[in-house]
């Protein structure tokens, strides 16, 4: 068999576990001719209250398998805490593009609306960073931002709770700042955070748009995979409906795939195990 050529190679994503999803929704959508393998790291997910060099082995060793197994072309880091943590690092060491969730998120918010006043809410790791903070300060359009951490979310997403009064609550006690702080604007910088888009937005009313980094993530990497000559040769060309997607948990592979099809979509049919280079 032919090795394939740089371009027919997959693009990898990675989360602490169905949060990037959203990403991957996103990215199936947009870039229908690309082949993609997406690893959620759900045997040692919350990456959220983990320190931040903990954060970084784990991206590390996950960016690894996905080139050395699967030969990714390029690296989509779907999960903010591990943006923070790992983007730079993930970018000195590998040899393909890597591509983070809070630039384009930013991105997203400044460029996309007019607010000039945004909340931005994120897990505990991700808001400590200061990443948000630093790259809404770097924007040309001056915009103040409320940066909160909402512990908790994440933990409801992964056990395939999106509504009901138990993060109806939750939810009213962690957003009371940003009702507070009478944002126009809330960027989700998690990317488990759209799956309680719903909730969010119940407790924050109609006037706050919510912003996710999803898509403007989809359209940065299409924007690289042309940049880079990486775009997959039958781009464009019918290829819809043949291309391979891959799905990988570190976790209980039947859980992941039964919640995953659920959050994700009809592409997720089932997924296969990755044991993690720490696994007991
Ligand atoms: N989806 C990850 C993020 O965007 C989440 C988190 C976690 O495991 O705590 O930050």
């Amino acid at each position: 068999m032919r090795s394939p050529q740089r371009n027919e190679r997959p693009i990898g994503m990675f989360d602490s576990g169905f949060g990037g999803l959203t990403v991957a929704r996103a990215v199936l959508d947009l870039l229908p001719d690309e082949d993609v393998v997406y690893l959620g790291d759900t045997g040692r997910y919350p990456y959220g209250p983990r320190p931040a060099n903990e954060v970084r082995q784990f991206s590390l060793e996950i960016a690894e398998y996905l080139v050395t197994t699967h030969d990714v072309k390029a690296l989509v880091v779907a999960c903010n805490t591990a943006t923070a943590a790992a983007l730079d690092d993930l970018r000195d060491r590998l040899k393909i593009p890597v591509l983070g969730v809070i630039a384009p998120g930013v991105r997203a918010v400044v460029e996309g609306t007019d607010a000039q006043r945004i909340g931005v809410i994120g897990t505990v790791g991700t808001v400590a960073s200061g990443s948000y903070q630093a790259a809404v300060a770097a924007m040309p359009r001056p915009v103040e931002a409320i940066v909160r951490s909402c512990p908790g979310f994440v933990e409801f997403v992964e056990r395939g709770v999106t509504d009901g009064p138990e993060i109806q609550i939750l939810a009213e006690r962690m957003l009371a700042p940003i009702i507070e702080a009478d944002v126009q604007a809330l960027l989700l910088g998690c990317t488990h955070y759209p799956y309680l888009a719903r909730v969010i937005s119940g407790v924050l009313g109609p006037d706050v748009l919510l912003v996710s980094s999803a898509d403007e993530t989809a359209f940065a990497l299409a924007d690289l995979m042309q940049a880079e000559g990486l775009a997959h040769p039958d781009a464009g060309r019918g290829r819809r409906g043949h291309r391979t997607t891959e799905f990988i948990s570190s976790g209980d592979v039947a859980a992941f795939t039964q919640l995953g099809s659920r959050l994700l979509g009809p592409e997720l049919v089932d997924a296969h195990h990755w044991r993690h280079p720490h696994a007991p």
